[in-house]
């Protein structure tokens, strides 16, 4: 098998806020890809990065006192400490404020421009005079200009869905200032996306995208590429457009720039050939992970961008659902809006990490956390079945044979069937389908254990002359472990560790070729504890202070 030179992504987070399991949800299913293409030889790099910009940011960061600057800088630590304490390994970890997306956004933006992609027209716009500031519409608050009800945002209705634009709102005001807003205008810079239609019909026809996001995709193609607005006006918290004084780049321009920014920021610390990733004809693999959410940003405006700027496109984008807890929305007021930090104070990262696996398909379909459903499946696969093979087996080795395995394997089929279910598991988590993955991977669990069930080396340690079988039986549970804890380590790297300590033997795919014989492990220590159900209710509890 030839080496893939692999660089994934997962979507930069805003640095407006902590980390929700939201934002866990892609981080892992990301990092469990990223894993397992290592694993399998290959050499993939999963780089991130913090998105810093826009007037959300810098309201932020003026409500609390500090520039933007301290503010994103204070955030993006918390941001990385909650992803490392999942367990998400990202080669880098950048912030789209950073001289090298300011570079490649001035560039992608410069050769837009030159390639006539660049329009500009004026745009009226509600105005804060207090402020000083053009008003998004999630910045204005009236009531509905239908239904009545008060208090509603400038862009739609809450309590009966009309949509609107926000000079429609009866007695709107700035929710910054209180102040009435007034229209004014003003000159955008827009990219004239209506250019790459036959560009975007021939990347949504060809066979990168979920059926499901090439249908959405489809569908805004169809209806007419609309041109987009990438500028805004000072004040903004952003890079100020070359050419075009007062101009920033909306957010969303230089955010997924961030990705190119941040991979170069990694490459000349590494050595890695940065070039060779970006060139279009490049003979890397590019991947980004999605939430269904912003499919328009990485399906349209993207692709589009990089081909103006004469750069690769992706090779796939790869979108999921939303996180639903308890089957609906996360709520604050239910507690079940639970950020990364209050989870990792009650619970272990890889009980999340084996329960998203558990659920992830390749879709785009919604996951729902159910936390009674939580505890059970992993009590029950995780403990109950995968530890239990080699809790089981483990202390009679250590009794009577000083933690040596059999010579010879008595049970070459057995083991030899969980072998060659590899190829089945590692194309399921190629094709990012972790739930069967995991499925497949706790029937071979099932399987072993009713081997054991079978042997009964707890009757036979009892019986005369058994000795031989016991550790036979106990050295075949040992297998049927590794070659378990082989599959499952793109999801519990933390667990898959200890394993290795236990085993004496590195997990790794390619060596999963003949059974460990004559072979001597450590001593067992628990490798993952219960869920304690009380833990759940605490956690629930701290999240709805
Ligand atoms: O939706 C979001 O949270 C954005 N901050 C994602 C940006 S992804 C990429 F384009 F940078
Ligand atoms: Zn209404």
């Amino acid at each position: 098998m030839t080496s893939r030179k692999i660089l994934v992504t997962s979507a930069l987070p805003y640095a407006n806020g902590p980390l929700h399991l939201g934002h866990m949800l892609e981080q892992i299913q990301t990092d469990i890809w990223a894993r397992f293409q290592r694993s399998r030889g290959h050499h993939c790099r999963y780089i991130c990065a913090d998105d810093a910009h826009g007037t959300a940011i810098m309201l932020s960061a003026e409500a609390q006192g500090r520039t933007p600057e301290a503010h994103i800088a204070d955030i993006q630590v918390h941001h990385q400490s909650d992803s490392e304490g999942f367990l998400v390994f990202f080669d880098n970890y950048h912030s789209t404020h950073a001289d090298e997306n300011l570079k490649w956004s001035e560039k992608i933006f410069t050769t837009l421009e030159q390639n006539g992609h660049i329009a500009i027209r004026s745009v009226i716009q509600a105005f804060d005079e207090e402020k000083g500031l053009f008003l998004a519409d999630r910045f204005i608050k009236g009531n509905c200009p239908r239904c009545k009800a008060p208090d509603q945002y400038g862009d739609n209705c809450e309590a009966c869905g009309a949509t609107y634009s926000p000079m429609e709102l009866i007695d709107a005001v700035s929710a910054l200032s209180g102040t009435q807003p007034v229209e004014k205008a003003s000159d955008h810079l827009f990219f004239t996306l209506s250019a790459f239609h036959d560009l975007l019909d021939g990347w949504v026809s060809a066979d990168n995208l979920q059926p499901a996001v090439a249908n959405k995709l489809r569908e805004w193609i169809d209806a007419g590429l609309q041109d987009w607005d990438i500028s805004r006006d000072a004040p903004y918290f952003g890079f100020e457009i070359p050419g075009h004084p007062g101009k920033y780049f909306y957010v969303w321009l230089d955010a997924p720039i961030g990705y190119i920014a941040s991979h170069q920021n990694f490459c000349e610390r590494s050595g890695d050939d940065f070039d060779s990733y970006w060139q279009s004809g490049s003979d890397a693999e590019l991947y980004h992970f999605i939430g269904k959410d912003i499919i328009n940003f990485h399906g349209l405006f993207w692709p589009a961008m990089l081909w103006s700027a004469g750069l690769r496109l992706p090779t796939a984008i790869y979108a999921h659902g939303f996180l639903t807890v308890d089957g609906t929305k996360m709520s604050k007021s239910r507690g079940t809006f639970i950020m990364a930090s209050t989870y990792l104070e009650h619970l272990n990262p890889e009980y999340l990490r084996y329960y998203f696996a558990a659920k992830l398909g390749s879709g785009v379909d919604d996951i729902d956390l159910n936390l009674e459903d939580f505890v059970q499946r992993v009590n029950s696969d995780l403990v109950g079945k995968v530890v239990n093979i080699a809790s089981r087996c483990a202390g009679f080795l250590r009794k009577k044979f000083d933690n040596q395995l059999s010579v010879d394997c008595s049970e070459p089929e057995l083991i030899g069937e969980l072998m060659a279910a590899g190829d089945g598991i590692a194309a399921l988590y190629e094709a990012r389908d972790f739930q069967r993955a995991m499925r497949d991977i706790i029937a071979l669990a099932d399987r072993a254990n009713q081997y054991i069930d079978d042997k009964k080396p707890w009757v036979m340690a009892k019986e005369e002359g058994q000795e031989q079988a016991v550790q036979d039986a106990c050295s075949v549970g040992i297998n049927c472990f590794r070659v378990l804890m082989t599959y499952l380590k793109p999801v519990l790297p933390a667990m898959a560790e200890k394993s290795e300590q236990f085993l004496n033997v590195s997990l790794d795919w390619a060596l999963l070729d003949a059974p460990l014989e004559a072979h001597t492990i450590s001593d067992f220590s628990p490798l993952i504890q219960r869920v304690d159900p009380a833990s759940i209710d605490a956690m629930v509890e701290a999240s709805k202070a």
